[in-house]
Protein backbone atom coordinates (compact mmCIF):
# COMPACT_ATOMS: atom_id res chain seq x y z
CA UNK A 1 0.00 0.00 0.00
CA UNK A 2 1.22 3.00 -0.82
CA UNK A 3 0.65 6.23 1.82
CA UNK A 4 0.87 9.95 0.75
CA UNK A 5 3.02 11.77 3.42
CA UNK A 6 0.09 13.26 5.37
CA UNK A 7 -1.38 9.96 5.74
CA UNK A 8 2.16 8.42 6.78
CA UNK A 9 1.95 11.05 9.52
CA UNK A 10 -1.27 10.48 10.65
CA UNK A 11 -0.49 7.13 10.80
CA UNK A 12 2.22 7.75 13.39
CA UNK A 13 -0.21 10.07 15.80
CA UNK A 14 1.50 13.33 14.50
CA UNK A 15 -2.11 14.35 13.68
CA UNK A 16 -1.68 17.87 13.57
CA UNK A 17 2.01 18.28 14.14
CA UNK A 18 2.04 16.58 10.98
CA UNK A 19 0.06 18.60 8.93
CA UNK A 20 1.35 21.59 10.02
CA UNK A 21 5.17 19.94 8.43
CA UNK A 22 3.50 19.18 5.81
CA UNK A 23 2.22 23.08 5.36
CA UNK A 24 5.85 24.19 5.12
CA UNK A 25 8.10 24.26 1.83
CA UNK A 26 8.84 20.90 0.07
CA UNK A 27 12.59 20.69 1.31
CA UNK A 28 11.64 20.50 5.03
CA UNK A 29 11.14 16.86 5.04
CA UNK A 30 13.41 14.93 2.78
CA UNK A 31 12.38 11.18 3.16
CA UNK A 32 9.54 9.58 4.34
CA UNK A 33 11.83 6.66 6.15
CA UNK A 34 12.50 9.51 8.34
CA UNK A 35 9.47 11.11 8.87
CA UNK A 36 8.86 9.78 12.53
CA UNK A 37 12.20 11.13 13.62
CA UNK A 38 12.52 13.92 12.54
CA UNK A 39 9.09 15.27 13.50
CA UNK A 40 9.26 13.64 16.55
CA UNK A 41 12.66 15.18 17.19
CA UNK A 42 11.61 19.10 16.27
CA UNK A 43 8.01 18.76 18.21
CA UNK A 44 9.36 17.08 21.45
CA UNK A 45 12.51 18.77 22.12
CA UNK A 46 12.67 20.75 25.27
CA UNK A 47 16.07 22.14 23.68
CA UNK A 48 14.67 23.97 21.26
CA UNK A 49 13.88 27.71 21.31
CA UNK A 50 10.25 28.32 20.93
CA UNK A 51 10.26 32.32 20.45
CA UNK A 52 13.35 32.62 18.14
CA UNK A 53 12.89 31.70 14.43
CA UNK A 54 14.22 28.87 13.28
CA UNK A 55 13.93 26.22 10.37
CA UNK A 56 11.75 23.25 10.32
CA UNK A 57 14.46 21.14 10.96
CA UNK A 58 18.36 21.33 9.85
CA UNK A 59 20.83 24.02 9.90
CA UNK A 60 20.86 27.15 9.94
CA UNK A 61 23.72 30.26 10.12
CA UNK A 62 23.71 33.99 9.17
CA UNK A 63 20.76 36.14 8.50
CA UNK A 64 21.00 37.27 4.91
CA UNK A 65 19.14 40.55 3.18
CA UNK A 66 16.29 41.23 6.14
CA UNK A 67 14.06 43.83 4.41
CA UNK A 68 10.88 45.29 4.78
CA UNK A 69 8.97 45.43 1.77
CA UNK A 70 5.32 45.72 1.35
CA UNK A 71 3.94 45.54 4.83
CA UNK A 72 6.68 42.68 5.58
CA UNK A 73 9.63 41.79 7.20
CA UNK A 74 11.72 39.69 5.68
CA UNK A 75 14.43 38.01 6.99
CA UNK A 76 16.62 35.37 4.67
CA UNK A 77 19.40 33.07 5.78
CA UNK A 78 21.62 30.66 5.28
CA UNK A 79 20.63 27.24 5.67
CA UNK A 80 21.23 23.66 4.77
CA UNK A 81 18.12 21.65 3.64
CA UNK A 82 19.69 18.37 3.45
CA UNK A 83 20.80 18.04 7.18
CA UNK A 84 21.56 19.71 10.74
CA UNK A 85 25.44 20.45 9.70
CA UNK A 86 27.09 23.05 7.66
CA UNK A 87 26.94 22.71 4.42
CA UNK A 88 25.16 23.44 0.51
CA UNK A 89 24.15 26.68 1.51
CA UNK A 90 21.06 27.93 0.19
CA UNK A 91 18.88 31.36 1.18
CA UNK A 92 15.64 30.24 3.45
CA UNK A 93 13.34 32.54 3.55
CA UNK A 94 10.74 33.92 6.50
CA UNK A 95 8.20 36.78 7.00
CA UNK A 96 6.73 38.45 9.80
CA UNK A 97 4.49 41.42 10.30
CA UNK A 98 6.15 42.41 13.86
CA UNK A 99 9.65 40.50 13.95
CA UNK A 100 8.44 38.70 16.31
CA UNK A 101 5.69 35.98 14.93
CA UNK A 102 6.95 34.18 11.48
CA UNK A 103 5.64 32.07 8.43
CA UNK A 104 8.31 29.95 6.63
CA UNK A 105 8.50 30.92 2.93
CA UNK A 106 10.23 28.30 -0.06
CA UNK A 107 13.57 28.57 -0.13
CA UNK A 108 14.81 32.01 -1.90
CA UNK A 109 17.93 30.96 -3.43
CA UNK A 110 19.44 27.63 -4.19
CA UNK A 111 22.64 26.92 -6.07
CA UNK A 112 22.70 26.64 -9.85
CA UNK A 113 24.06 23.36 -11.01
CA UNK A 114 26.99 24.72 -13.27
CA UNK A 115 26.85 27.91 -12.50
CA UNK A 116 29.01 30.80 -10.38
CA UNK A 117 27.38 29.51 -7.39
CA UNK A 118 27.10 25.60 -8.00
CA UNK A 119 28.94 24.81 -4.69
CA UNK A 120 26.79 27.42 -2.28
CA UNK A 121 24.91 30.86 -2.15
CA UNK A 122 26.89 32.44 0.65
CA UNK A 123 25.73 35.49 2.58
CA UNK A 124 24.28 38.74 1.58
CA UNK A 125 21.92 41.87 1.38
CA UNK A 126 18.85 43.10 0.04
CA UNK A 127 18.40 46.44 -1.05
CA UNK A 128 15.80 48.42 -3.51
CA UNK A 129 17.13 49.29 -6.90
CA UNK A 130 14.91 50.94 -9.83
CA UNK A 131 11.73 50.06 -7.29
CA UNK A 132 13.13 46.17 -7.15
CA UNK A 133 14.32 44.19 -4.19
CA UNK A 134 17.89 43.27 -5.37
CA UNK A 135 20.02 40.71 -3.63
CA UNK A 136 23.18 41.00 -3.35
CA UNK A 137 24.93 37.83 -2.44
CA UNK A 138 28.54 35.69 -2.74
CA UNK A 139 28.40 32.44 -5.27
CA UNK A 140 31.02 30.09 -4.37
CA UNK A 141 31.85 27.67 -6.73
CA UNK A 142 35.04 24.61 -7.23
CA UNK A 143 37.95 26.20 -8.71
CA UNK A 144 41.64 25.02 -10.14
CA UNK A 145 44.48 25.87 -7.13
CA UNK A 146 44.87 29.22 -8.88
CA UNK A 147 41.44 30.77 -8.97
CA UNK A 148 40.53 30.03 -5.39
CA UNK A 149 39.98 33.20 -3.05
CA UNK A 150 38.63 31.29 -0.10
CA UNK A 151 42.32 29.79 1.42
CA UNK A 152 41.07 28.51 4.89
CA UNK A 153 43.16 25.37 4.56
CA UNK A 154 40.59 23.62 2.13
CA UNK A 155 40.81 26.54 -0.32
CA UNK A 156 38.72 24.69 -3.13
CA UNK A 157 36.45 27.80 -3.86
CA UNK A 158 36.29 30.68 -5.92
CA UNK A 159 33.70 33.60 -4.49
CA UNK A 160 32.29 35.95 -6.66
CA UNK A 161 29.82 38.57 -5.97
CA UNK A 162 26.21 37.39 -7.33
CA UNK A 163 22.97 39.76 -8.35
CA UNK A 164 18.93 38.55 -8.12
CA UNK A 165 16.52 40.58 -8.36
CA UNK A 166 12.72 39.48 -7.35
CA UNK A 167 10.16 38.46 -9.68
CA UNK A 168 6.74 39.36 -7.59
CA UNK A 169 6.10 41.24 -3.98
CA UNK A 170 6.39 38.46 -1.90
CA UNK A 171 9.84 37.92 -2.51
CA UNK A 172 9.43 34.20 -3.78
CA UNK A 173 10.86 34.43 -7.06
CA UNK A 174 14.42 35.76 -7.48
CA UNK A 175 16.25 36.14 -10.75
CA UNK A 176 19.87 35.60 -10.96
CA UNK A 177 22.43 37.19 -13.52
CA UNK A 178 24.17 34.55 -14.87
CA UNK A 179 27.16 36.28 -14.60
CA UNK A 180 28.79 37.78 -10.99
CA UNK A 181 29.06 40.83 -10.63
CA UNK A 182 32.22 41.51 -9.30
CA UNK A 183 34.30 38.04 -10.52
CA UNK A 184 37.72 38.63 -8.62
CA UNK A 185 39.10 40.52 -5.66
CA UNK A 186 41.36 43.58 -6.44
CA UNK A 187 44.50 43.23 -8.93
CA UNK A 188 47.54 42.43 -6.63
CA UNK A 189 45.88 41.21 -3.53
CA UNK A 190 46.16 37.40 -2.03
CA UNK A 191 42.99 37.17 -0.79
CA UNK A 192 42.29 35.02 2.68
CA UNK A 193 38.16 35.09 1.64
CA UNK A 194 36.40 37.53 -0.40
CA UNK A 195 32.38 37.79 0.65
CA UNK A 196 30.00 38.85 2.47
CA UNK A 197 28.84 42.40 0.61
CA UNK A 198 27.10 45.01 2.19
CA UNK A 199 26.05 47.96 -0.39
CA UNK A 200 24.25 51.24 0.88
CA UNK A 201 23.26 54.16 -0.87
CA UNK A 202 25.19 57.68 -1.37
CA UNK A 203 23.30 60.18 -3.45
CA UNK A 204 22.76 58.25 -6.31
CA UNK A 205 25.95 55.97 -6.27
CA UNK A 206 26.28 52.77 -4.65
CA UNK A 207 28.81 51.77 -2.21
CA UNK A 208 29.63 47.94 -1.50
CA UNK A 209 31.84 46.48 1.70
CA UNK A 210 33.56 42.97 1.16
CA UNK A 211 34.42 40.78 3.94
CA UNK A 212 38.23 39.93 3.09
CA UNK A 213 41.57 39.51 4.61
CA UNK A 214 45.47 39.26 3.57
CA UNK A 215 47.79 36.77 6.08
CA UNK A 216 50.28 38.79 7.45
CA UNK A 217 48.63 42.03 7.55
CA UNK A 218 44.40 41.29 9.03
CA UNK A 219 40.99 41.04 7.95
CA UNK A 220 39.70 43.81 6.01
CA UNK A 221 36.13 45.56 4.19
CA UNK A 222 36.82 46.23 0.57
CA UNK A 223 34.92 49.12 -0.49
CA UNK A 224 33.54 49.33 -4.03
CA UNK A 225 31.44 51.77 -5.72
CA UNK A 226 28.40 51.13 -8.61
CA UNK A 227 25.78 53.18 -10.47
CA UNK A 228 23.37 50.62 -11.02
CA UNK A 229 24.75 47.52 -8.81
CA UNK A 230 25.55 45.63 -12.23
CA UNK A 231 29.29 47.47 -12.53
CA UNK A 232 31.72 48.27 -9.66
CA UNK A 233 34.67 49.84 -9.30
CA UNK A 234 37.36 49.10 -6.50
CA UNK A 235 38.22 52.57 -4.58
CA UNK A 236 40.21 50.91 -1.21
CA UNK A 237 39.72 49.15 1.74
CA UNK A 238 36.94 50.84 3.93
CA UNK A 239 38.91 49.48 7.19
CA UNK A 240 41.81 47.77 8.14
CA UNK A 241 42.47 45.00 11.02
CA UNK A 242 45.66 43.42 12.70
CA UNK A 243 46.44 39.78 13.10
CA UNK A 244 45.92 38.68 16.90
CA UNK A 245 49.52 36.79 16.76
CA UNK A 246 47.65 33.24 16.89
CA UNK A 247 48.37 31.07 13.93
CA UNK A 248 46.16 29.11 12.62
CA UNK A 249 45.14 27.90 9.06
CA UNK A 250 41.84 29.32 9.55
CA UNK A 251 42.63 32.93 8.87
CA UNK A 252 39.11 33.95 11.01
CA UNK A 253 40.62 32.48 13.65
CA UNK A 254 43.95 34.78 13.16
CA UNK A 255 41.77 37.88 12.99
CA UNK A 256 43.11 37.58 9.01
CA UNK A 257 39.77 37.38 7.52
CA UNK A 258 36.71 39.51 8.41
CA UNK A 259 33.64 38.07 7.89
CA UNK A 260 29.85 39.78 7.71
CA UNK A 261 30.88 43.18 7.33
CA UNK A 262 27.99 45.64 8.16
CA UNK A 263 28.45 49.99 7.61
CA UNK A 264 25.54 52.12 8.81
CA UNK A 265 24.98 55.19 10.26
CA UNK A 266 22.67 55.43 13.52
CA UNK A 267 22.32 59.10 15.63
CA UNK A 268 24.48 60.52 13.50
CA UNK A 269 27.58 58.06 13.64
CA UNK A 270 28.69 55.61 11.78
CA UNK A 271 29.13 52.52 12.63
CA UNK A 272 31.04 49.40 11.01
CA UNK A 273 30.51 45.54 12.30
CA UNK A 274 32.42 42.50 11.08
CA UNK A 275 32.82 38.99 12.53
CA UNK A 276 36.26 37.50 13.40
CA UNK A 277 37.81 35.55 15.55
CA UNK A 278 34.69 33.65 16.57
CA UNK A 279 33.48 37.10 17.82
CA UNK A 280 31.42 39.77 16.48
CA UNK A 281 33.00 43.60 16.97
CA UNK A 282 31.55 46.92 16.56
CA UNK A 283 33.37 49.63 15.67
CA UNK A 284 31.70 53.97 15.54
CA UNK A 285 33.60 56.55 13.58
CA UNK A 286 34.06 59.11 11.32
CA UNK A 287 33.21 58.35 7.57
CA UNK A 288 34.40 60.90 5.18
CA UNK A 289 31.97 61.18 2.60
CA UNK A 290 34.01 62.72 -0.49
CA UNK A 291 36.93 60.25 0.62
CA UNK A 292 34.87 57.43 1.41
CA UNK A 293 37.12 56.78 4.11
CA UNK A 294 36.49 55.69 7.28
CA UNK A 295 38.10 55.95 10.68
CA UNK A 296 37.23 54.03 13.77
CA UNK A 297 37.02 55.61 17.15
CA UNK A 298 35.82 53.44 19.72
CA UNK A 299 35.29 49.83 19.56
CA UNK A 300 33.69 46.85 21.53
CA UNK A 301 32.33 43.56 21.52
CA UNK A 302 28.81 43.20 20.19
CA UNK A 303 28.41 40.13 22.12
CA UNK A 304 30.32 37.87 24.31
CA UNK A 305 28.83 34.45 23.65
CA UNK A 306 27.57 31.98 21.13
CA UNK A 307 26.42 34.92 18.50
CA UNK A 308 27.93 35.64 14.87
CA UNK A 309 27.31 37.31 11.38
CA UNK A 310 24.63 39.75 12.31
CA UNK A 311 23.43 41.74 9.76
CA UNK A 312 21.23 44.98 9.99
CA UNK A 313 18.56 46.66 8.25
CA UNK A 314 16.36 50.17 8.58
CA UNK A 315 12.88 49.33 9.97
CA UNK A 316 9.94 51.43 8.62
CA UNK A 317 9.99 53.43 11.51
CA UNK A 318 14.20 54.48 11.13
CA UNK A 319 15.12 51.97 13.53
CA UNK A 320 18.52 50.31 12.79
CA UNK A 321 17.85 45.95 13.76
CA UNK A 322 20.14 43.73 13.83
CA UNK A 323 19.54 40.15 13.49
CA UNK A 324 22.29 37.42 14.48
CA UNK A 325 23.01 34.28 14.55
CA UNK A 326 23.26 31.94 17.66
CA UNK A 327 25.46 29.08 17.34
CA UNK A 328 25.44 26.08 18.96
CA UNK A 329 28.06 25.17 21.30
CA UNK A 330 27.70 21.19 22.03
CA UNK A 331 29.26 18.33 19.56
CA UNK A 332 28.21 18.25 16.16
CA UNK A 333 26.82 15.07 16.21
CA UNK A 334 24.63 16.06 18.88
CA UNK A 335 22.61 18.84 17.01
CA UNK A 336 22.87 16.12 13.60
CA UNK A 337 20.95 13.61 16.14
CA UNK A 338 18.96 16.62 17.05
CA UNK A 339 17.73 17.20 14.02
CA UNK A 340 18.43 20.95 14.15
CA UNK A 341 21.22 23.93 14.41
CA UNK A 342 21.30 27.72 14.80
CA UNK A 343 18.43 29.95 16.01
CA UNK A 344 17.95 33.75 14.70
CA UNK A 345 19.03 36.16 18.01
CA UNK A 346 15.53 38.10 18.96
CA UNK A 347 15.82 41.41 16.91
CA UNK A 348 18.15 43.81 18.66
CA UNK A 349 17.35 47.86 18.31
CA UNK A 350 21.13 49.58 18.07
CA UNK A 351 21.94 52.99 18.92
CA UNK A 352 24.95 55.17 19.39
CA UNK A 353 25.25 57.09 22.69
CA UNK A 354 27.03 60.56 22.99
CA UNK A 355 30.04 59.17 24.08
CA UNK A 356 30.14 56.95 20.54
CA UNK A 357 29.68 53.38 22.24
CA UNK A 358 26.91 51.30 20.99
CA UNK A 359 23.34 50.68 22.76
CA UNK A 360 22.03 47.36 21.83
CA UNK A 361 18.78 46.22 23.31
CA UNK A 362 15.86 44.32 22.43
CA UNK A 363 13.31 45.49 20.26
CA UNK A 364 10.51 46.37 21.79
CA UNK A 365 8.13 44.20 19.55
CA UNK A 366 9.63 41.21 21.51
CA UNK A 367 7.35 42.18 24.76
CA UNK A 368 4.48 41.07 22.83
CA UNK A 369 5.10 37.74 24.31
CA UNK A 370 4.73 38.76 27.70
CA UNK A 371 2.42 36.90 29.77
CA UNK A 372 1.35 38.04 33.39
CA UNK A 373 3.72 40.82 34.81
CA UNK A 374 5.17 39.57 38.26
CA UNK A 375 6.68 42.18 40.19
CA UNK A 376 9.09 41.92 43.50
CA UNK A 377 11.69 42.94 45.81
CA UNK A 378 14.57 41.25 46.30
CA UNK A 379 15.96 41.70 49.82
CA UNK A 380 19.74 41.99 50.66
CA UNK A 381 21.42 38.52 51.12
CA UNK A 382 18.41 36.66 49.88
CA UNK A 383 17.12 34.73 46.88
CA UNK A 384 14.44 33.65 45.21
CA UNK A 385 13.79 30.40 43.10
CA UNK A 386 11.14 28.92 41.43
CA UNK A 387 10.98 25.60 39.13
CA UNK A 388 10.12 26.46 35.34
CA UNK A 389 7.64 24.84 34.20
CA UNK A 390 8.22 25.95 30.76
CA UNK A 391 11.62 27.16 29.12
CA UNK A 392 10.35 30.53 27.75
CA UNK A 393 10.72 33.87 30.59
CA UNK A 394 11.69 36.82 30.66
CA UNK A 395 13.74 38.38 33.82
CA UNK A 396 14.00 42.41 34.15
CA UNK A 397 16.77 43.39 37.52
CA UNK A 398 16.52 46.95 37.74
CA UNK A 399 20.35 47.61 37.82
CA UNK A 400 20.71 51.28 38.02
CA UNK A 401 19.05 52.56 41.11
CA UNK A 402 20.25 50.57 43.99
CA UNK A 403 24.03 49.49 42.49
CA UNK A 404 23.69 45.57 43.27
CA UNK A 405 25.49 42.51 42.85
CA UNK A 406 23.56 40.17 41.53
CA UNK A 407 23.69 36.36 40.33
CA UNK A 408 21.40 34.59 38.22
CA UNK A 409 21.76 30.76 38.54
CA UNK A 410 19.61 28.22 36.39
CA UNK A 411 20.24 24.81 37.93
CA UNK A 412 18.79 21.29 36.58
CA UNK A 413 17.99 18.80 39.12
CA UNK A 414 19.68 20.92 42.05
CA UNK A 415 23.37 20.98 40.14
CA UNK A 416 23.97 24.70 38.89
CA UNK A 417 24.25 24.93 34.92
CA UNK A 418 24.82 28.55 34.21
CA UNK A 419 25.67 31.41 36.25
CA UNK A 420 25.60 35.14 35.47
CA UNK A 421 27.00 37.32 37.95
CA UNK A 422 26.64 40.87 37.74
CA UNK A 423 28.04 43.24 40.16
CA UNK A 424 28.16 46.41 40.04
CA UNK A 425 30.36 47.82 42.66
CA UNK A 426 32.91 45.90 40.62
CA UNK A 427 31.97 47.10 37.25
CA UNK A 428 32.52 43.27 36.41
CA UNK A 429 30.17 40.54 34.40
CA UNK A 430 31.22 37.37 34.57
CA UNK A 431 29.39 33.95 33.20
CA UNK A 432 31.24 30.52 33.64
CA UNK A 433 34.63 31.75 31.99
CA UNK A 434 33.64 34.87 30.49
CA UNK A 435 34.15 38.06 31.95
CA UNK A 436 33.90 41.12 30.66
CA UNK A 437 33.34 45.38 32.28
CA UNK A 438 30.26 46.66 33.16
CA UNK A 439 29.24 50.15 31.52
CA UNK A 440 30.77 53.04 33.79
CA UNK A 441 28.23 54.85 34.19
CA UNK A 442 24.96 53.58 35.05
CA UNK A 443 21.88 55.38 34.16
CA UNK A 444 18.88 55.29 36.74
CA UNK A 445 16.39 52.70 34.15
CA UNK A 446 19.57 50.61 33.36
CA UNK A 447 18.98 47.08 34.01
CA UNK A 448 20.29 43.50 33.25
CA UNK A 449 17.53 41.51 31.02
CA UNK A 450 17.27 38.16 30.18
CA UNK A 451 15.34 35.60 27.70
CA UNK A 452 15.42 31.95 28.16
CA UNK A 453 14.46 29.77 25.39
CA UNK A 454 14.85 26.20 25.61
CA UNK A 455 18.84 25.78 25.53
CA UNK A 456 19.14 29.35 23.99
CA UNK A 457 20.14 32.12 26.86
CA UNK A 458 20.13 36.13 25.70
CA UNK A 459 21.44 38.49 28.23
CA UNK A 460 21.33 42.44 27.64
CA UNK A 461 23.37 43.80 30.09
CA UNK A 462 22.43 48.31 30.73
CA UNK A 463 21.72 47.98 27.24
CA UNK A 464 25.61 48.29 26.00
CA UNK A 465 26.58 44.59 26.64
CA UNK A 466 25.33 41.27 25.29
CA UNK A 467 25.49 37.95 26.05
CA UNK A 468 24.32 34.83 24.19
CA UNK A 469 24.67 31.30 26.24
CA UNK A 470 23.80 27.76 25.23
CA UNK A 471 22.57 25.37 27.80
CA UNK A 472 22.02 21.83 26.93
CA UNK A 473 20.89 20.42 30.42
CA UNK A 474 17.31 22.42 30.43
CA UNK A 475 14.53 20.36 31.68
CA UNK A 476 10.93 21.70 31.68
CA UNK A 477 9.72 20.13 35.46
CA UNK A 478 13.47 20.00 36.72
CA UNK A 479 15.03 23.06 36.36
CA UNK A 480 15.33 25.78 38.64
CA UNK A 481 15.84 29.78 38.32
CA UNK A 482 17.58 31.35 41.13
CA UNK A 483 18.32 35.07 41.76
CA UNK A 484 20.14 35.78 44.64
CA UNK A 485 21.00 39.55 45.75
CA UNK A 486 24.68 39.16 46.61
CA UNK A 487 25.91 42.96 48.11
CA UNK A 488 23.47 45.88 48.00
CA UNK A 489 19.88 46.69 49.83
CA UNK A 490 17.59 45.34 47.73
CA UNK A 491 16.46 45.02 44.09
CA UNK A 492 13.56 45.48 42.08
CA UNK A 493 12.29 42.30 39.73
CA UNK A 494 9.93 41.59 37.51
CA UNK A 495 9.64 38.48 35.46
CA UNK A 496 7.26 37.24 32.31
CA UNK A 497 6.67 33.71 31.28
CA UNK A 498 6.58 34.29 27.02
CA UNK A 499 4.53 32.73 24.67
CA UNK A 500 5.85 30.59 22.09
CA UNK A 501 5.48 31.46 18.54
CA UNK A 502 3.88 28.70 17.80
CA UNK A 503 1.94 25.36 18.98
CA UNK A 504 4.19 23.13 18.08
CA UNK A 505 8.24 24.43 18.08
CA UNK A 506 8.04 25.02 14.65
CA UNK A 507 8.46 28.33 14.36
CA UNK A 508 5.15 29.44 12.48
C1 LIG B 1 29.82 33.44 8.43
C2 LIG B 1 30.03 32.79 7.06
C3 LIG B 1 30.08 33.81 5.96
C4 LIG B 1 29.67 33.01 4.75
C5 LIG B 1 28.64 32.08 5.34
C6 LIG B 1 28.63 30.72 4.70
O1 LIG B 1 29.23 32.57 9.33
O2 LIG B 1 31.20 32.00 7.07
O3 LIG B 1 31.32 34.44 5.82
O4 LIG B 1 29.13 33.79 3.73
O5 LIG B 1 28.95 31.94 6.71
O6 LIG B 1 27.61 29.93 5.23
Amino acid sequence: MKLDRRAFLRTLGYGAAASRLLSYPAWSLSTSAKLEDQVSAVTHDPLRPEFHLLPPHNWMNDPNGPIWWKGQYHLFYQLNPHAAVWGDMHWGHAISPDMVHWHHEPIALAPTPGGPDSEGCFSGSAVVFDGKPTIIYTGVRNAPPAETTLHDGNDKLRETQMLATAEDDELLHWKKLETPVITTPPPGMYVTGFRDPCPWLEGDEWYLGIGSGERGIGGCVLLYRSHDLRHWEYLHKLAQGKPNGRVSVNPCDSGEMWECPDFFDVNGHHCLLYSSEDKVFWTTGEYDTHQHRYIPMRTGVLDHGAYYAPKSFLAPDDRRILWGWIRETRLEAESAAAGWSGAMALPRALTVNRDGELEINPAIEVEKLRGTEEVSTLQAGTSTNRTLTTLRRELRIALGASKPKVAVRLLTSGKSVWELVVDVPASLVRCGDITFALPPQLKPDDALRIFIDGSVIESFIAGREALTSRVYSMRPGESELEIALLKGESVALKQWPLEAISTDRLTT
